[in-house]
């Protein structure tokens, strides 16, 4: 039997049990007939007895109030076993909860409207609902299996509980998600199972991947043959740089202070005039350069061009032509760039360095857009200051596309090609998107997004260690957070602030599991502890590095005596003749030195042994 006790709000009460213990965030409901059965949550727990007094000096988790309680409804709290719980109503009473009222399990089909919002064919399928054991027995079929569970000790487990479904389709109300944790909390974990779920919806999305980890072919070992799924046509890799490029006659004056901010760090004032002044509409890199290395020239030699161009006469046609350039640049430039050959030189030297880099290049953004008409996930990999230049650039491009495409069908303007609604995601957002003054190239068309994005179909799927450094605006729009296991106080105190978790759940935050996070929804209006899936695919350095250390060595060794084994015995005082033999045959080039330490090895491992013979030393097989 479970019941109420002690003193009760509109809002919370205690129940208590002699026999059955509570589950965290698991849903109860109050025979409060009056008042409709409410339906609350376990907010905490706990279990006395009477080894484990409830009112001792060492304690004081419960109040006086709960221990009347208690006593009144006639519990022997000095020797009984006792389990308690504090509940948490979902919806708000008019008047407190009847205080002895009885306390019960719910029918699956009592909360399945709160926990079910959509069914896993409609929705995204990212875990179960923790505290959902007991009623999940009773679930239809198309809830069951969809989610099983992963841990490092029992491996992957069947799903036990309610699965998590987000709505997806109700992200054009309620748009946008922030992913929130400290390192090593399963964001990364996560974040691939939101992307395997978008992928199985063939929604467009794109993701920067700073840290090469996102490639979904490799299958997550021991999963239940029904869970298992190719995504190999689902998704495609391509390097910044290599497979997208910028397409520099798209760029604007601006555009170009912003990409040499982000690659280069401090861009001052006079060199940020400089660049706009310089720019025309349409430039490529080739004549905007050549534009600003003969107005450097020109700066330089002014006084020689004035001259010469007083006296052209004397020229030659092709000097002539070079003076009246130079001439030319002088008097339209000069005064617009302060007049510094050398804060030209600076921004040239920027210039060059991205323009080595591979940024410039016609491959635009074809393969992206390519992918998204396929509705294929794009992973876009590089180096975090690469990511930053690209960001903004692919962003704003496929943001603009959109957003023209659905501006034309809404003015009734004939379309010639479709451009998807699409999702973009990425890890270390607050890089992109970093709070308060620190500049990043992409922020401005990330806010936009943030606030417009919804009525264009393209949203964000923000992840970061470090909420606390995200630009503002943006954390504000995120419509739904999934938190987890946060120790630092500065972003706690952000998540409270900008998600309706409760204090019991803040204060859970710093010992939340790997795997285990609170998503804070206004889709949902409420939160839920949700245990994420176990994911269908694995990244290729999910190993443990140690692991991978000696894996990766044994294999080496292996090789090295496959090549050894055949020509022994080998003369120790002239392993030169070996050497090229042993290369070929081990697939690399050792060195002598190397080779005399693989003998060592291979015989402390007893595989090979040392002997001196009438002819020196030499090593034989064991
Ligand atoms: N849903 C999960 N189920 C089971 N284990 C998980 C889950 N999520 C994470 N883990 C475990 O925790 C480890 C760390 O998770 P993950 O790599 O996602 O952390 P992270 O938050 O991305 O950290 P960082 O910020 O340092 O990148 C994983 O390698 C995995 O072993
Ligand atoms: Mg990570």
């Amino acid at each position: 039997m479970m019941q109420i006790v002690g003193q009760t709000t509109q809002l919370e009460a205690w129940v208590a049990s002699r026999t059955r213990k509570f589950s965290i965030n698991e849903i109860l409901i109050i025979e409060d007939r009056e008042q409709g059965q409410p339906k609350a949550e376990v907010v905490e727990t706990m279990t006395f007895n009477r080894y484990i007094p409830l009112a001792s000096e060492q304690n004081n988790f419960v109040d006086e109030g709960v221990l009347s309680g208690l006593r009144q409804v006639g519990y022997d709290i000095e020797d009984e076993e006792i389990n308690l719980a504090k509940l948490r109503l979902i919806e708000e009473l008019a008047i407190p909860i009847r205080v002895g009222a009885l306390v019960r399990v719910p029918l699956f089909s009592e909360v399945e409207a709160l926990l079910v919002r959509r069914r896993p064919a409609q929705g995204l399928t990212l875990g179960v609902i923790q505290g959902t054991a007991e009623i999940a027995q009773e679930m239809p079929a198309d809830l069951q299996g969809v989610a099983p569970l992963f841990d490092k000790e029992n491996g992957v487990r069947e799903q036990v509980g309610v699965p998590f479904v987000f709505d997806y389709r109700s992200m054009d109300q309620y748009p946008h998600i922030g992913i929130f944790g400290g390192s090593g909390s399963g964001k990364s974990f996560g974040t691939r199972v939101l992307l395997e779920e978008i992928m199985m919806k063939q929604v467009p999305a794109v993701v920067f991947d700073p840290h090469f980890e996102l490639t979904f072919d490799q299958e997550f070992p021991g999963l239940p043959d029904s869970f298992r799924q190719s995504f190999k046509k689902r998704f495609v890799v391509l390097d910044a740089g290599v497979d997208i490029g910028i397409e520099f006659s798209e760029l604007q004056g601006d555009d170009i202070v912003s990409l040499l901010r982000a690659s280069s760090g401090s861009i001052t004032d006079a060199m940020e005039t400089a660049i706009k002044a310089v720019h025309k509409n349409r430039d490529s890199y080739l004549s905007y350069s050549t534009r600003l290395s003969n107005l450097a020239e020109a700066l330089d030699n002014e006084a020689d061009i004035r001259k010469q161009h007083g006296e052209m006469e004397y020229l030659n046609p092709d000097e002539k032509e070079r003076v009246q350039t130079l001439y030319t640049l002088l008097k339209t430039y000069k005064d617009k760039v302060g007049g510094f050959a050398g804060t030209l030189r600076s921004v040239m030297r920027r210039m060059h360095r991205l323009e080595m880099e591979g940024v410039f290049t016609s491959a635009g953004t074809k393969k992206v857009e390519e992918a998204f008409l396929k509705r294929q996930l794009v992973v876009i990999r590089g180096s975090m200051y690469f990511l930053n230049v690209f960001a903004f650039y692919v962003v704003r491009k496929l943001y603009r596309k959109r957003r023209e495409y659905r501006d034309s069908i809404q003015k009734g303007r004939p379309v010639e090609e479709k451009f998807p609604p699409f999702i973009i995601i990425t890890d270390e957002a607050h890089n992109f998107a970093p709070k308060g003054d620190v500049p990043a190239p992409a922020k401005g068309v990330l806010k936009e997004i943030a606030q417009e994005g919804r009525k264009y179909g393209v949203f964000l799927v923000f992840a970061t260690q470090r909420p606390a450094l995200l630009d503002d605006t943006i954390t504000a729009q995120l419509s739904t957070k999934m938190v987890f296991r946060t120790v630092r106080s500065v972003d706690i105190a952000v998540i409270k602030e900008e998600t309706d978790i409760t204090p019991e759940e803040a204060s859970r935050l710093p010992y939340l599991p790997s795997g285990t996070a609170f998503i804070s929804s206004a889709i949902t209006g409420r939160t839920n502890a949700v245990r994420i899936r176990v994911s269908k695919t694995t990244s290729p350095h999910f190993k443990n590095p140690f692991e991978e250390l000696e894996e990766a060595f044994a294999e080496q060794d292996a090789k090295i005596w496959e090549a050894i084994e055949p020509i022994l015995p080998i003369d120790a005082f002239n392993l030169n003749a070996y050497l090229t033999d042993i290369s070929r045959k081990a697939g690399r080039t050792l060195g002598h030195d190397e080779l005399a330490h693989a003998l060592e090895e291979l015989c402390e491992q007893g595989k090979v042994v040392q002997e001196n013979t009438p002819f020196g030393s030499r090593y034989r097989k064991a």
